[in-house]
């Protein structure tokens, strides 16, 4: 069989529905500046769906930062990557700011979040090592542990006595082995937005030998006393052993970093394969980083404004009636139920009818029969936002509840 004909034939479960979905449900065009409101498809939408949560990302003090730095720098330099020649020491001040920041000795940056955690999960580990790690982790840990020769056990999502259990297996097999094992969790969980348990998988630690490596995207700057994330606000920072937190959600821009203690990082910084063979990260970026990360630290009361915010509106669609689940940070999800057909109405509706744009998690991503609306809030959303979706959402629950929606596919207006 030709490779390329088996592709066409299987688009895979989102490209199959590339004809109907693209541009409008899938690979949408957003338009404006970063603000609470944009424009989709002609119209202003209230905009739920962009991680900007501090409103760093539109500030005209932080684009002149980043312009300021590329009229200097260009885009290239420093060429190469940080081993051969791609290395500033602006690069090593912001990983030294970084690391005091979220209270570890030592920090690694990394030229994507995406690829820096894979390669850092891959370089850490062995054949004779186990992974244990939460089952609904976000796609780059999975892929991360994919690499992964010795083996990988996944436990049911924060669930403790899932974790212990594997961890029990996890021991026994490093007992034979010589290896050593290392748990990952998040911070966030980025589609239910519940914290990981951190602080009780740290309790575990004096009953089981482990390593626990913490992806914070989520938490990063929005959650603890000073911002330094989920560690920070469950009062167990010193016991995550490697932290992981990426610029591309509070920090408004791209770029990550790991953090821990000195040799740990040393290590990573020396055979993490993703940032030995690939380019470094842009001197805009880094300075980019550097004033972002001064702002945050400076401006308690952007992380006040976004928290002001997030509990208007949770409160707002409790009081309403809807089911939040369990989320415990910023992130929002509205969790409904109905079809896929629903689901891409009920988008089509909020979008040109209520002038509300959010995420929509459907199946294979939840289980069938479930839709979450996701929304994203930030400092700088207001209480007319919050009002007009919390109507636009008892309008299209209502319309759910009884039906209205047809059983057919919408198809983008
Ligand atoms: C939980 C989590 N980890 C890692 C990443 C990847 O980070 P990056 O966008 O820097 O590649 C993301 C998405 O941005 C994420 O949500």
């Amino acid at each position: 069989m030709d490779l390329f004909e088996k592709l066409e034939k299987n688009m895979g479960p989102l490209g199959m529905y590339s004809e109907q979905a693209e541009g409008y449900y899938i690979f949408p065009h957003i338009i404006g500046k970063l603000a609470s409101r944009m424009k989709f498809n002609g119209k202003e939408v209230v905009m739920w769906s962009i991680n900007n949560y501090l409103g760093l990302g539109h500030r005209p003090d932080v684009i002149k930062v980043d312009a300021d730095a590329t009229a200097e720098y260009g885009l290239c330099y420093p060429m190469g990557s940080r081993m051969m020649s791609g290395n500033s020491k602006q690069h090593e001040e912001l990983e030294e700011e970084l690391a005091e920041f979220v209270g570890k000795e030592s920090a690694v940056l990394v030229n994507f979040g995406y690829q820096g955690i894979m390669s850092a999960i891959d370089c850490l580990l062995d054949r004779k090592d186990v992974v244990v790690y939460d089952a609904e982790s976000h796609a780059c840990i999975v892929d991360g542990v994919r690499m992964h020769l010795g083996k990988r056990f996944a436990f049911t999502h924060n669930d403790l006595e899932s974790l212990e259990n594997n961890l029990a297996r996890a021991t026994k097999i490093v007992e034979k082995t010589g290896g050593a094992i290392l748990v990952i969790s998040e911070g966030v969980f980025g589609m239910r937005g519940d914290q990981g348990k951190l602080k009780e998988i740290v309790d575990l630690k004096q009953k089981y030998q482990f390593r626990l490596m913490v992806d914070d995207a989520h938490g990063f700057g929005v959650l603890g006393a000073t911002g330094a994330g989920a560690g920070e606000e469950q009062g167990v920072q010193d016991d995550i052993d490697i932290y992981f937190a990426t610029f591309a959600k509070s920090m408004a821009s791209i770029g990550a970093f790991l953090a821990g203690n000195k040799n740990v990082v040393k290590y990573m910084k020396y055979n993490m394969r993703s940032q030995t063979f690939a380019k470094s990260l842009p001197m805009p970026f880094v300075i980019g980083a550097k004033y972002r990360l001064k702002l945050l630290k400076e401006n308690p009361e952007l992380k006040a404004n976004l928290w002001k915010n997030v509990n208007m509106l949770q409160n707002g669609l409790k009081e309403a009636g809807f089911n939040i689940g369990d989320t415990n940070s910023c992130v929002t999800p509205v969790y409904l139920k109905g079809t896929v057909a629903d689901a891409t109405q009920l988008t089509y509706d909020l979008r040109e009818n209520h002038g509300v744009f959010c995420s929509i998690v459907i199946y294979p991503v939840i289980p069938k029969g479930m839709i979450i609306l996701r929304l994203i809030p930030t400092a700088y959303h207001t209480k007319e936002d919050i009002d007009q979706t919390i109507t636009a959402f008892l309008a299209i629950k209502e319309k759910l509840e009884s039906n209205a929606y047809s059983s057919e596919f919408m198809v983008a207006g």
